[in-house]
């Protein structure tokens, strides 16, 4: 398969990702996912993944990129980050699209509303000496804990080799694809919520 993407760093410093002729500046301290591959990666795989006329949140956004693929194959789409910087940079990135960008932590921004899907490439680097600004090391355990108030169901990207960390935070979830890299593994994992009818 042909990499879709291009990455570049101009001379003002900022490092660019282009995806469907559509250009995402990184700015200084926001997650670049070509650097860290995850999000290249789970990009491609959900751009080849049916999103029309579903509403989706995406959690821990960065520049956007995730964001901008699923809005471009008709999903709305809300898209949420704790980091101001990563806000400002994906409401740049996207401002000719729908998507809608908020900042707060974990669903917060969302309380009130339901969606269709969560989808999240979330920080998985727990340790604290490791970019403290990526890392949220209770994120995966409250979104476990909670995701289901917010969406019938959970599509989430997280290295392969590190699944026990997700057991161990309650998630029970299935692997449907494995997205091999010349660093780690990447898998995605859905879950459905189960509702009691009422
Ligand atoms: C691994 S990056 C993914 C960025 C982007 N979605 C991608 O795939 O390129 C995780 C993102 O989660 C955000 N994040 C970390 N803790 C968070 C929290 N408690 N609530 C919301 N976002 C958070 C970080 O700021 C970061 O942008």
């Amino acid at each position: 398969m042909k990499w879709p993407f291009q990455h570049r760093t101009t001379a003002v410093d900022k490092a660019h990702v282009s995806f469907d002729g559509r250009d995402y500046r990184i700015d200084r301290g926001v997650f670049d996912p070509a650097v860290h591959l995850s999000g290249t990666l789970f990009a491609t795989h959900l751009a080849n993944q049916e999103w029309d006329g579903r509403s989706v949140v995406e959690l821990g956004t960065g520049c956007g990129l995730l964001a901008g693929v699923l809005a471009d194959r008709g999903a709305s789409v809300v898209a949420l980050d704790i980091s101001e910087s990563a806000v400002i940079c994906a409401e740049a990135n996207l401002s000719d699209t729908s998507v809608e960008v908020r900042q707060g932590d974990l669903l917060a921004p969302v309380a009130e509303a339901r969606f269709d899907v969560i989808v999240t490439n979330p920080p998985y680097e727990t340790r604290r000496s490791f970019r403290p600004r990526y890392s949220s090391p209770d994120f995966l355990s409250r979104l476990a804990m909670h995701w289901r108030s917010t969406a019938d169901e959970l599509v989430l990207a997280f290295p392969t080799d590190s699944i026990d960390v997700l057991d161990d935070v309650g998630f029970d979830l299935d692997l449907v694809a494995r997205l091999p890299s010349s660093g780690r593994e990447l898998g995605v994992f859905t879950a459905i919520n189960q509702r009691v009818p009422t």
